[in-house]
């Protein structure tokens, strides 16, 4: 089929605003949040319904078209943006945005893949429960692309990655099926877990067109608390203290570099409410239990007491809040503001944090001394932002290798929740052994033999 009838027929399945095709009106598909990426899309395709997803994905693969699926556009690691050929059709799900349904008593919400996750949490909170995925995008990051990515955030800690909300999804495969497993069970061992194929992977398997989540009770108590430490290795004393006081209470535990703190007041003009630290830690804990706050007080007393921090603060109400997880989350912001940046979102195992953050450092200064770095991240779960202010000149990707390879020597891994998209491709073939890459690529071929979905994403040399 050639693209212009192609193009008709989608039309017909979708209408005419269904399509778009003009270069203008192609730019919003065409590039990555952080526009690190450019594409150049056949067109974008926006269907209503999970039918017409299923019709769009039967023409496109007829014609041998690829497809990328696309919904709020936040991923950070270029997994929703086409390539250069011009030849590929961006799935937009944002027209198909519907809450199908809220159960109270199974705590649980059925929702389109183009739900933004915020307006989810905001349906579900008017019910008193809570939807706990939380991200710094989470006004426009979408449903299908939450799930798609297994997307992480500030609470894994307690709640577990997107992989652990999912009950049951609704997918379109690649030869155009429709698989309807929007079960709302917390035990469910009838054979293969299918759903784990489509979750994480990226669009390359399948496209999420709704989902079933699992909620929790929304606790009634609540602290935040900022606290400065000399070290991260008195951040992980910290972060052993507040598992033994108030452990199963905490829902944050955030490593912030004094220079990540330093640049968010210096471009956002934001103000930290601690003198100068070299680390900073924000911390959050809720409950429906009464004492929350006094036994989160006495913890913090001790801590300062013994000098695992040397200075801390304890919100007062839900403005200051709000007002230090800002500061968390301005980091990414005052980052751009500052140049180029080479991210890396790696894990290592929690102990394993200090010496990490040394051997990182000391690599990183003694073969790019004019590099700045900008740490911070989610340490109650592994997780760093290891992120790293370079001259527009430096090699990127020999800094993605000198980090990934002190991330190898600790056991860790080079995503730990940003996903491969097309920015690790080749650092995940180098990285993962092949035993691990032949399974997945067996996957791939199986599900999507012609290689039509999202390809070029997590894998790079899948040969149809
Ligand atoms: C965050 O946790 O703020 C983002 O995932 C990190 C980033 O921008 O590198
Ligand atoms: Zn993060």
């Amino acid at each position: 089929m050639q693209h212009k009838s192609l193009i008709d027929a989608l039309s017909k399945v979708v209408g005419d605003r269904g399509v778009v095709t003009e270069v203008d009106d192609l730019v919003p598909f065409s590039h990555d949040w952080r526009h690190m990426f450019h594409g150049r899309p056949l067109c974008a395709v926006l269907p209503r319904n999970t039918q017409e997803v299923s019709d769009v994905v039967r023409l496109c693969v007829a014609a041998g078209v690829a497809i990328v699926p696309f919904g709020g556009n936040t991923g950070l690691s270029g997994g929703a943006t086409p390539d250069q050929s011009g030849q590929q059709v961006v799935l937009s799900l944002t027209r198909m945005s519907a809450i199908r349904d809220i159960d109270v008593m199974g705590e649980t919400i059925e929702v389109e893949a183009g739900c933004i996750l915020q307006t989810a949490q905001e349906a579900v909170d008017e019910k008193g429960l809570l939807l706990p995925i939380t991200l710094a995008a989470e006004g426009s990051a979408r449903i299908g692309g939450i799930v798609s990515t297994n997307a992480g955030g500030t609470n894994v800690l307690r709640y577990g990655m997107a992989r652990s909300r999912v009950l049951g999804l609704e997918v379109v495969t690649a030869d155009g099926q429709i698989i309807n497993g929007l079960r709302r069970l917390r035990k469910d061992n009838a054979g293969y877990d299918w759903k784990q194929w489509f979750i994480g992977t990226e669009g390359t398997l399948g496209i999420v067109t709704a989902a079933v989540l699992q909620l929790t009770s929304k606790p009634r108590y609540r602290v935040t608390a900022l606290l400065a430490v000399s070290s991260a290795a008195n951040a992980l004393k910290l972060l052993c203290a507040a598992r033994g006081a108030i452990g199963e209470t905490l829902t944050g535990f955030e490593l912030m570099s004094g220079a990540a703190l330093a640049r968010v007041t210096r471009h956002l003009q934001l103000k930290v409410p601690l003198g100068q630290a070299d680390w900073y830690v924000l911390l959050e804990a809720s409950s429906s239990l009464p004492g929350l706050r006094d036994a989160t007080e006495v913890f913090l007393g001790e801590v300062l007491e013994n000098e695992i921090a040397s200075d801390g603060v304890v919100a007062e109400s839900e403005k200051q809040e709000a007002d230090l997880w800002a500061l968390r989350e301005s980091i990414t912001e005052a980052e751009g503001k500052e140049g180029r940046s080479v991210k890396h979102d790696v894990s290592v195992p929690i102990s394993a944090i200090p010496e990490f953050l040394q051997v990182a450092d000391e690599a990183v200064m003694r073969i790019f001394p004019e590099a700045q770095i900008n740490a911070f991240g989610h340490i109650g779960d592994g997780n760093l932002h290891y992120n790293v202010i370079v001259p527009q000149s430096l090699d990127a990707l020999a800094l993605n290798q000198l980090i990934h390879d002190v991330v190898g020597t600790f056991g860790g891994s080079i995503s730990a929740e940003h996903g491969i998209g097309q920015y690790r491709v080749d650092e995940l073939t180098r990285c993962r052994a092949p035993a691990e890459l032949a399974i997945a690529r067996q996957i791939k071929v199986a599900l999507d033999p012609q290689n039509l979905l999202n390809p070029g994403k997590v894998f790079s040399n899948i040969k149809p």
